[in-house]
């Protein structure tokens, strides 16, 4: 298992172990799932979400829908998700090669909010679900995420770059794209370091040492952390393509 496999394994039994207070710390995530869905027009009736998490995304669908895969491999995540007749959890890994085998495509929608920057091939697996929807809609955590820990730790990002993802994207999907940041205050920096422990946005900010921890803790000059996060929102190029045969 290399590095980067092993943390996202890691990061996986931290979401099932904060589960119970995810929703507390994630405040961020449920703003960023609204805005996400919110620039929806399409009223798109089935619909795929990856690392759907305790429902973020589902919460904020305001229009009918007929059925609602979601996809989460942390268990007591999928556990928290809303339940209904027309809800179906699948508690897997979405890069899981078997994966498809469960799934009932075409979708009307793919959709991932705060989940994609985990992914360890995020370019197979938008080649592979592009072809299963018609539209997609994706908010992914991008490597200015935390910028100052990185500048003071010396460390590099573990999330993606922004504007490397957006042409990525571009392969799969016409999509527009918006760039966004956001700005978290805490009261003092203890708070904003557990913030990050809990919120499952730690973007590799455990490879800290205790020492180098502590004294991030010590020496962190803004009241804030700072996000950023890629919206895109497109029709599939390989859904298009399936249409025109
Ligand atoms: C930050 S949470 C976001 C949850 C929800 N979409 C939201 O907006 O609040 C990321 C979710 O992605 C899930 N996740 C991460 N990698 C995954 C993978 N490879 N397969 C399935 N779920 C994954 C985690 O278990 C977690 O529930």
């Amino acid at each position: 298992m290399d590095i980067s496999t092993h943390m996202i394994a890691k990061h996986i039994k931290e979401f099932s172990k904060n589960a119970h207070s995810y929703d507390d710390y994630t405040s961020l995530q449920q703003e960023i799932a609204h805005y996400l869905i919110s620039h929806i027009h399409s009223k798109p009736k089935k619909i795929l979400d990856l690392g759907c998490g305790s429902g973020a995304v589902f919460k904020n669908i305001v229009w009918e829908v007929e059925h609602f895969t979601g996809i989460d491999c942390a268990p007591k995540m999928c556990e928290r998700h809303p339940q209904a007749e027309n809800v179906e959890i699948l508690c897997e890994d979405f890069e899981s090669p078997s994966l498809s085998s469960c799934l009932n495509p075409p979708y009307d929608l793919l959709v991932s909010s705060s989940a994609l920057q985990w992914a360890q091939d995020l370019e197979a697996l938008m080649s592979t679900m592009a072809s299963m929807c018609h539209e997609g809609a994706f908010a992914i955590f991008t490597d200015k995420t935390f910028e100052t820990i990185y500048t003071m730790s010396g460390l590099p990002s573990f999330l993606p770059n922004a504007k490397a993802l957006a042409v990525m994207f571009e392969t799969y999907f016409t999509c527009q794209h918006e760039i966004k940041t956001f700005r978290l205050f805490f009261d003092d920096n203890l708070s904003k370091f557990r913030y990050i422990k809990k919120s499952g946005v730690s973007g590799g900010i455990k490879r800290l040492s205790v020492a180098q921890t502590k004294a991030l803790i010590q020496n962190y000059p803004h009241s804030y952390l700072e996000f950023e996060v890629l919206f895109l929102w497109g029709v599939s190029n390989m859904s298009q393509k399936v249409n025109k045969i």
